[in-house]
């Protein structure tokens, strides 16, 4: 059984796996304490970025000799596997630490078996401990596990009275330039971003990634200690605005601040811990550039491996070649049958490279133009139909065989954007996992609602959030919640 201290050094190693927060997809969040014989703290980490050290390694550096004898505190089994990096089962082991805690353990097959080994090796392993509160911070990347479809956040922006659009249509500048910036810090978490065919039609959107230069910055691990403010609040809205002043969902909707960002900060606010560096692994001198990417799903490399869950995951992902994922540039409307192109990593001047997610149109009848600007080739995309997918008794896309489609395909990490239709939709299917909601100090007093139809027809039925995190972005309000019963689902 696990003692105070230990349990103790889990509430922290819970924080400390957040930090990595929005750079560790598609990999797992993990923190980890390392205590002495003695039991004091000698050695703390996280997991930052794919590629980078594992939380257990990151911590046995910073302990050295002192973890000898010592108790290794850990929010997932460590793995038993060589990837990118060595098996962190042998890094403890050779560390000589004499007892390893556990919260959580390692669904992977492919990097399962950790405890089992440090056991066979007479390392005292202990699981379970505080499970609850390390899974709900890993949500992000427990989730796919457990459901078989990716994690998906939902994220709109609304004025304070709920409108998302004004009555003749217009939306565009709803929430101000620093929830805008977030929206394309959440983008670049994630590995798709679905639309409704409604939101194509009105507002032509081009759902890309567009970071600014600042970002690079925060990339490099900006942290703030007092959970107060976050990254967020740094971006250049310039540098985020569409170059060619095209209206986009994000700048309409402002948006999904970082869903994980949003939602681990929550948690991290909330613990009084620290905020973690945003998802962007490298910047890119000299102005714009195009960088080559894996496949979505395919397999990926240290310095793009965004878009590679399923690669890294390996849980039954299969890679993106799929003749659905159209060229968006070549097709012609419709689901397009285009071979898959590998997705590219666009970095505005001196900014920092991301692989841009996969953008996916909801589109019953396949009705988005060629002339779309979501289908030029800036990223892959997928335009949806009924028929390819499969239909609701309304003729309309299944979503959740939509999300298992994409389940199949590697994609894990899903940020829906709108609008209001297809948001209603997703909630009725008991789709959504996150909510990250931007509340702009204006009022409309007419226009469509920021959701419409969710199957809500009385108080009593109303979808509960737990709210995980408030703040403001620039002057807009950011509010990160999940569905009250998201643990039971
Ligand atoms: N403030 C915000 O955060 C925000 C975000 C996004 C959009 N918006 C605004 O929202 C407006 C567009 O919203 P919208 O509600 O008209 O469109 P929407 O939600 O983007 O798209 C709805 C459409 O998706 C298609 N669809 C396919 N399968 C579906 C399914 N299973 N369930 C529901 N819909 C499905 C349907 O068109 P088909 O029948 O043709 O397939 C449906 O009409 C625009 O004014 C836009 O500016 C605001």
């Amino acid at each position: 059984m696990a003692s105070p201290v230990e349990l103790t050094a889990m509430r922290r190693a819970i924080e400390l796996s957040l930090n990595g927060a929005s750079t560790t997809p598609p990999n797992p969040d993990v923190g980890c304490v390392i205590l002495d014989a003695t039991g004091a703290t000698v050695g703390d980490g996280w997991h930052a970025r794919p590629g980078g050290p594992h939380a257990e390694v990151d911590a046995l550096t910073q302990a050295g000799e002192r973890a000898r004898g010592g108790t290794a505190v850990v929010t997932l089994e460590p793995c038993d596997h060589t990837g990118r990096t060595g098996p962190c089962t042998q890094a403890l082991i050779e560390a000589g630490i004499a007892r390893v805690v556990v919260a959580v353990a390692d669904p992977n097959p492919v990097a399962a078996g950790g405890a089992a080994t440090l056991r066979a090796h007479g390392v005292d392993t202990e699981l379970g401990v505080l499970a609850d509160e390390a899974a709900e911070a890993n949500a992000r990347w427990l989730t796919p596990f457990r459901t078989h479809r990716p994690f998906v956040v939902w994220k709109f922006a609304a004025t304070l009275d709920g409108r998302s659009a004004a009555a003749d249509g217009t939306s565009r500048w709803i929430t101000g330039p620093e929830a805008r910036a977030d929206v394309h810090r959440l983008r670049a978490a994630v590995d798709t971003v679905v639309v409704g065919a409604g939101t194509v039609r009105a507002d032509d959107p081009r759902l890309t990634v567009r970071l600014a230069a600042d970002d690079a910055t925060d990339a490099a691990g900006t942290t703030d200690a007092t959970g107060a403010a976050d990254a967020t609040g740094a971006a250049d809205a310039a540098g985020v605005a569409d170059a060619a002043g095209v209206a986009d969902v994000a700048d309409v909707a402002g948006a999904a601040g970082a869903a994980d960002a949003a939602g681990s900060a929550a948690a991290v606010a909330a613990a009084g811990g620290v905020v973690g560096a945003e998802r962007v692994d490298a910047t890119v001198p000299g102005g714009a550039e195009t960088v080559g990417g894996p496949m979505p799903g395919g397999a990926g490399t240290d310095a793009f491996p965004l878009a590679n869950a399923g690669a890294v995951m390996a849980d039954g992902g299969a890679a993106l070649t799929d003749a659905a994922l159209t060229n968006a540039a070549g097709a012609t409307g419709g689901a397009g049958a285009g071979g898959g192109r590998p997705a590219q990593a666009a970095v505005a001047p001196g900014g920092p490279a991301v692989v841009q997610p996969l953008r996916v149109v909801v589109d019953s009848g396949g009705t988005t133009p060629a002339s779309a600007r979501v289908r030029d080739d800036e990223a892959e995309t997928w335009i949806a139909t009924a028929e390819e997918v499969g239909a609701t008794a309304d003729g309309r896309v299944d979503l959740a065989r939509l999300l298992t489609r994409l389940y199949e395909r590697g994609q894990r990490y899903v940020l829906l954007e709108g609008g209001p239709t297809l948001a209603g939709a997703f909630w009725r299917a008991g789709l959504i996992d996150r909510v990250v909601g931007y509340v702009a100090p204006a009022l409309l007093g007419a226009g469509p609602a920021a959701l419409a139809d969710a199957g809500v027809n009385t108080i009593d039925a109303a979808i509960r959030l737990d709210v995980a995190d408030v703040r403001m972005v620039g002057p807009d309000l950011r509010i990160t919640a999940t569905p009250h019963d998201h643990r039971k689902a």
